[in-house]
């Protein structure tokens, strides 16, 4: 049985973490981050993703073992595998701020006590595992140490919302080695413990980290690619709603992430393409198509901003109510979240921003602590009195508003649909001014 240890209990090493205990490997979760490791041993999640809270405690179960830890020593000394999981933001030059990672990987040399397979699972730019690797052996020769260890790139594919059942249907796993017996050991987590039947992708460690940047910049382009045909349609009287699903009917194109919104946030998209775009420009190569991809975003929302303006006449004393502040549905992550921006940008326009979200109100709250916005309960006490609803976040429960009720609660009968989540037709026939995005 392989002893796992995850060395960063975020978003992606909390599910990997408790996704592995609940196949029954045993697995330490260590962090620096004391009040979060403090709520983890009292069962209070810090995060809010569908379906964790029940598998952690599940992982308590006897025959089970998930272990929350601040005490990397322990966490290492009791592992054979560590999964670094840590945190890779983005500096002010735009490029991936590898901090976390060095350090996390310097100080697991300072506590092995043998041979370890160290697998690089947060995201990073090409080239990062081998620098890893030197860092560790470099640390080691310090101590006078002369373990031996592997270094695997295993990048991270889950979806914030879904992460549970993306771990266990994932589409593929993308494994990066030099040494085929550490590939084939990480293979065997997935396959005979994790009980993943999904392709594995074995190659360099070089690939296996562009498999991941290639991956998520070619989903943020096609993000800014339908945005930029659903400004367009709302020129020409295309819907692109039926565009969307005609193209995406198509296979060699798909239908995912072919949704216009406000543009794409979320803890990935916008740095990972920031990231590939500053590596590119550090070889020479002028990176056109992934500086587009991060241009169309930003527009995309500036464009939204634009629509609200309008659609109120002008902001300034207006009542603007926001519906949904994370970046996606199924989170509490507000991480370059579009609705965040916006919100900003109202707020410093002197409208009366309310604000309702499911799950990201605290985070909201906790980021901004300035923000001068009104939290509400509810989407009803959030759209009273309204000069202008606003849907950022396509949050299930949105989908059930009660159009009548709203209406009478409202000043102006004014909707702004920046995720097409209702049907034009049935909201302009309560009386509503209706708009979304990419139609009439
Ligand atoms: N969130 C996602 O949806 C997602 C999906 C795929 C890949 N990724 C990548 O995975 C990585 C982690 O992302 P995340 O969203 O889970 O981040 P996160 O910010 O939610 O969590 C990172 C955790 O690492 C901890 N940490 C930092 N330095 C540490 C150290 N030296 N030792 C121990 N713990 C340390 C932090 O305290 C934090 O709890 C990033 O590289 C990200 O790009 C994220």
């Amino acid at each position: 049985m392989h002893r796992i240890a995850i060395i960063g209990a975020g978003y992606v090493g909390l599910v990997t973490g408790a996704c592995l205990a609940s196949s029954g490997m045993p697995v330490h979760c260590c962090d620096i981050d004391t009040e979060k490791i403090g709520k983890l041993s009292r069962g209070i999640l810090p995060i809010y993703e569908p379906g964790l809270e029940e598998l952690i405690s599940d992982c308590s179960k006897p025959g089970k073992q998930l272990v929350f830890t601040t005490d990397l020593k322990k966490a290492v000394t009791n592992s054979d595998i560590l999964f670094i999981a840590v945190n890779t933001p983005t500096l002010e030059n735009s490029r991936c701020d590898l901090t976390h990672v060095f350090e996390a990987a310097v100080s697991i040399a300072g506590v092995m006590d043998g041979y370890k397979i160290i697998v690089i699972k947060s995201t990073v730019p090409v080239g990062t595992c081998r620098l890893v690797k030197q860092r560790i052996s470099d640390e080691l020769s310090r101590l006078g140490k002369s373990y031996g260890f592997d270094i695997v790139s295993n990048p991270e594919f889950l979806r914030e919302g879904s992460a549970i059942s993306d771990f266990f249907n994932a589409d593929r796993v993308v494994i990066g080695a030099d040494n085929h017996d550490a590939a084939d050991i990480i293979k065997s987590v997935y396959t005979e413990n994790a009980k993943c039947c999904c392709p594995m992708v074995v190659t360099s460690l070089e690939s296996s980290e562009m498999i991941k940047y290639a991956s998520n910049a070619f989903l943020a382009c096609k993000i800014s690619f339908i945005n930029e045909i659903a400004s367009i349609c709302e020129h020409c009287g295309a819907n692109v709603s039926e565009v969307s699903e005609g193209m995406g009917l198509d296979n060699r194109i798909g239908r995912q992430f072919l949704n216009p919104g406000p543009g794409f946030g979320g803890s990935c998209f916008p740095k990972d393409v920031m990231a590939l775009a500053g590596a590119a420009e550090s070889y020479g190569l002028e990176p056109k198509l992934l500086r587009s991809i991060m241009t169309v975003n930003s527009e995309q929302t500036a464009r939204m901003i634009r629509k609200i303006e309008a659609a109120t006449g002008g902001l300034d004393g207006k009542t603007v109510s926001i519906l949904g502040v994370s970046f996606k549905p199924g989170t509490d992550d507000i991480r370059y979240s579009p609705s965040v921006a916006i919100i900003k940008d109202l707020v410093s326009r002197n409208a009366a921003v309310r604000v309702y979200d499911p799950k990201a109100l605290g985070n909201l709250k906790k980021e901004n602590p300035e923000l001068k916005v009104r939290y509400c309960k509810n989407p009803y006490s959030c759209c009273s009195r309204s000069d202008c609803v606003v849907l950022a976040t396509e949050w299930e429960e949105f989908a059930d508003l009660d159009f009548e009720k709203l209406k009478s609660i409202v000043r102006q009968p004014v909707l702004l649909d920046l995720r097409n989540m209702y049907p034009p037709d049935y909201v302009k026939k309560l009386g509503f001014y209706y708009e979304g995005v990419g139609k009439k």
